[in-house]
């Protein structure tokens, strides 16, 4: 509990631009009661809360009860069905993986969002060490259960991708359609921690949702999402060797009424 309140402390701090010693004067305090908070050492004495509640224009409960509804993942009641939201027809990128970095020995992959594990089940079962996370707890249940009927072990765990930064190395880092619940100011840190923590050699098959001015919003559409600039995504990879990037325009069924979703394609190695 205490983390986790230092750790949403921080992150909205960051999303509202602020130091540590700006946010320290706007609360009257030291910022090195702010930096006790955010690395976990002290929690805030009870009236700054309210305080806190307002300068990040969020409620009590959302800065201290993980399960807060605004914490809750919109996720979990289209993976509290049955059957499987995103169907368990793996995405057309895990093959292209399997080109480019087969598994001839251990290869250490990571799903970023891995929603109900489609596509880590798929490269588990096809003799990849697979890690993946997202933030749905219904998901990774659904993940777990889908990895239980392949016969297959994979490392699943609920996680949020604003909070959560890799300590272990990957030869591969993937991500389908979750990168955009990532806000602007924390991208290129998050791109920097993954790209920090990916073997040489290794590489990186991400995908992110652009905006465009002819395509209107989903008919599903989350709160707490933000769409890329056209080409952002392969800026944060001018470092790596860049295989592939493209952008795609595709029809989308999720939630039963076609519409169209426009992303960035990324395929890109650490040399
Ligand atoms: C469009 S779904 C894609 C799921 C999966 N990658 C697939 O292609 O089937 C987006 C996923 O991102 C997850 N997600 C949203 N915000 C997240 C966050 N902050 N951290 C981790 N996962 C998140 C959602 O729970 C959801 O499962």
């Amino acid at each position: 509990m205490l983390n986790y309140i230092g750790n949403r402390i921080l992150t909205l701090r960051k999303k509202y631009n602020l130091t540590q010693d700006q946010l320290a004067k706007k609360l009257g305090i030291s910022f090195q009661a702010v930096s006790k908070w955010e690395t976990g050492s002290a929690y805030p004495d009870i009236e700054y809360f309210p305080v806190l509640s307002e300068i990040f224009n969020v409620s009590i409960d959302y800065i201290v009860n993980p399960n807060s509804m605004e914490n809750k993942n919109p996720y979990n009641t289209k993976y509290e069905r049955e059957d499987y939201y995103w169907g368990q027809i793996p995405n057309y990128r895990c093959f292209d993986i399997m080109q480019h970095l087969a598994p001839t020995r251990q290869i250490k992959l990571l799903d970023i969002g891995c929603g109900e594990g489609k596509d880590a089940v798929f490269f588990a079962r096809n003799g990849y060490d697979v890690t993946a996370f997202d933030s749905s707890q219904e998901g990774i249940k659904k993940t777990k259960q889908l990895a239980e009927k392949a016969n297959v072990a994979i490392n699943a765990f609920v996680a949020n991708m604003n909070e959560f930064r890799l300590e272990d190395n990957y030869d591969i880092i993937y991500s389908s359609g979750a990168l955009h619940y990532i806000p602007d100011d924390l991208r290129s840190e998050i791109f920097c921690n993954y790209i920090l923590h990916t073997n040489k050699g290794g590489i990186h098959s991400m995908s992110a949702f652009v905006k465009k001015p002819f395509i209107s919003r989903a008919p599903d559409y989350e709160k707490h999402s933000y769409t890329y600039k056209s080409g952002e995504l392969f800026t944060y990879y001018t470092n790596l060797e860049i295989i592939q990037c493209d952008e795609v325009i595709f029809d989308c069924m999720s939630s039963g009424v076609l519409h169209k979703h426009c992303s960035n394609i990324l395929l890109a190695k650490k040399v």
